[in-house]
């Protein structure tokens, strides 16, 4: 396809944003870029550190010496930090739960969006995140708030996690996805924020596959 545009998709945790997004990206031929897994690559780095992740200068100073790297490989996309493949370790509990004080912190946003601005810039990039259409991609030409029920995404974690082979309280995840949203909703930088140009996409009722159709025909509308 021609014209190929930036697609931005921001919406709260397990609201299916990076399966639709690939899906979309799959579809387009264009790049998928996870900016949540980069977040995670220096929370887990940060815990490694033994770091007080409140503590914005302290987290900020691993920066320099961080690289954050992300590849499309045949089994979907991995996330390297300094040279080593994190993806698995990135999704564990204790980086779910520390993620939002280290991407609250100032620093860690302007390093963040600067490095995801760069990943965009050519265009023919479905990228999703909390802040993609507020503040890194303001102009995208398609941009997206995906959302669902708290129930419904916690139902969807419970699901996720027993394939991947433990079971997790319902109500212990739901009380987590809501305290992840409540702390990315009201941070002072770049909060979680339906940006105003964005169409609204409540999945709670839509398959994966009906959710990226009504994102694949927003984008027809826009490029045809
Ligand atoms: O997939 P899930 O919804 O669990 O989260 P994620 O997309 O992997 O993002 C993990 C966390 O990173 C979020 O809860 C936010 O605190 C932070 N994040 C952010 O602040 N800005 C982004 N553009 C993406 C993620
Ligand atoms: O990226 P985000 O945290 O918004 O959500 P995700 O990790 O893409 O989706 C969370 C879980 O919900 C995954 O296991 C998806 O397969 C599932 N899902 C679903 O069952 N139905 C949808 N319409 C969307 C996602």
């Amino acid at each position: 396809m021609k014209n190929e545009i930036r697609i931005a998709i921001d919406g709260p945790a397990a609201a299916g944003k990076s399966t639709i997004a690939k899906l979309v990206a799959e579809k387009l031929g264009y790049t998928y870029i996870d900016t949540g897994a980069m977040y995670r690559a220096l929370t887990y780095k940060a815990i490694g550190a033994g770091i007080d992740l409140d503590k914005a200068a302290e987290v900020e100073a691993l920066l320099p010496g961080t690289e954050i790297v992300l590849k499309a490989g045949a089994d979907g996309q991995t996330v390297w930090l300094d040279g080593r493949d994190v993806s698995a370790e990135i999704r564990t509990d204790p980086v779910t739960n520390g993620v939002s004080a280290v991407s609250a912190h100032a620093g860690v946003r302007t390093y963040m969006v600067d490095a995801q601005r760069r990943m965009a810039e050519e265009g023919g990039v479905v990228m999703d995140g909390r802040d993609i259409g507020t503040a890194v991609l303001p102009d995208a030409e398609l941009k997206v708030f995906m959302t669902a029920s708290v129930e419904e995404r916690a139902r969807r974690r419970h699901a996720e996690n027993l394939r991947r082979g433990f079971d997790s309280s319902l109500e212990q995840l739901a009380g987590e996805i809501a305290l992840r949203d409540k702390k990315d909703s009201e941070r002072e930088v770049s909060p979680l924020v339906q940006a105003e140009d964005a169409v609204l996409l409540d999945t709670t009722s839509l398959s994966i596959n009906e959710a990226a159709d009504a994102i694949l025909e927003l984008v027809r509308e826009k490029v045809d």
